[in-house]
């Protein structure tokens, strides 16, 4: 873990990294240089042998309350095209292969709420907050919540949600598929839960869940015919790992798997 000015890192429990979002004062708004050393922590943790899940929280009060208005207000056109303003968001889901949890309380509006939307699993209190608000500031979704609120929910309700800028709990998140589960509780429940998922994915096989990640994230790419096919080939290429056999043997002994990440 490094030292960083806007997050907190730290790997409380054995394989599981914990990243927390921390700018008490903005509600964890998602400023340029938060991100840069979010993206650092999650490629230290993805190259980091000894991690097989990472969590991403907040505090109580907020995840995140969304990009930084702040910093967004004079921007203009120009320099957010040509800097291609918002594109290092996409390192979570373009690069990271370690499976990401969002562990949301309170607050998740805006790119706080795309930010949770882009882990691989998001679990939330039943009272957190979520919401596109952009469309009251003037403007959209920027960090890919029209694509992944819409695939959530559908169609129809993430045009409500979007164009009436309106929020929804927790509980509704977890109703509608947005988030796997909202736990009754406060903060400390929530990531209670988290943990308990991550150090299950952490204490599989490397290899098989990297691969169980990247056959469920192309679901959302490809038709279902290729999507079918590309499953089925990396299910084939997994009888080339040690583990397929470590398991299948252990399965059969009646024993545990040690697994080789091989
Ligand atoms: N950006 C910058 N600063 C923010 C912020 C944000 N998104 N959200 C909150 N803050 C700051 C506030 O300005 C305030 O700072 P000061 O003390 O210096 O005034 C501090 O955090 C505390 O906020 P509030 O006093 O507003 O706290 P509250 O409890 O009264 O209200 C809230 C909480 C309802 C979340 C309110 O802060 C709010 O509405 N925030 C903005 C939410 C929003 O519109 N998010 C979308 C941003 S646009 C976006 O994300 C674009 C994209 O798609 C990438």
């Amino acid at each position: 873990a490094g030292s960083y000015e806007h997050i907190l890192t730290s790997t409380p429990k054995p394989g599981v990294g914990l990243i927390t979002l921390n700018r008490p004062k903005a509600l964890n708004a998602l400023c340029s240089p938060l991100f840069v050393e979010l993206n650092e922590a999650l490629s230290k943790y993805d190259n980091d042998k000894s991690i097989g899940a990472i969590i991403i929280t907040g505090s109580e009060k907020a995840f995140a309350a969304g990009a930084d208005i702040k910093e967004m207000a004079p921007l203009s056109f120009s320099a957010a095209y040509s800097d291609n303003f918002i594109a290092p968001w996409s390192h979570l889901a373009n690069t990271i292969r370690t499976p990401v949890i969002a562990a949301v309380s309170g607050y998740a509006l805006g790119g706080g709420c795309e930010l949770a939307m882009m882990c691989d699993i998001l679990y939330c209190t039943e009272t957190a907050t979520f919401g596109q608000p952009e469309i009251k500031l003037g403007t959209i979704p920027g960090a890919g919540g029209s694509q992944r609120l819409t695939r959530a929910v559908g169609k129809s309700k993430a045009m409500e949600l979007i164009l009436t800028g309106k929020n929804f709990s927790g509980k509704e998140a977890a109703e509608w598929g947005v988030a796997a589960k909202a736990v009754a509780g406060g903060h400390e429940e929530l990531l209670e839960q988290a943990f308990k998922t991550a150090e299950t994915i952490a204490s599989y096989s490397r290899v098989a869940v990297v691969a169980g990640k990247e056959v469920v994230n192309k679901s959302q790419e490809l038709s279902l015919k290729e999507g079918v096919e590309y499953e089925r080939r990396l299910f084939h290429a997994l009888f080339g790992s040690k583990d397929q056999k470590i398991g299948m043997t252990a399965f059969a002994e009646k024993k545990k798997a040690e697994w080789s990440h091989e």
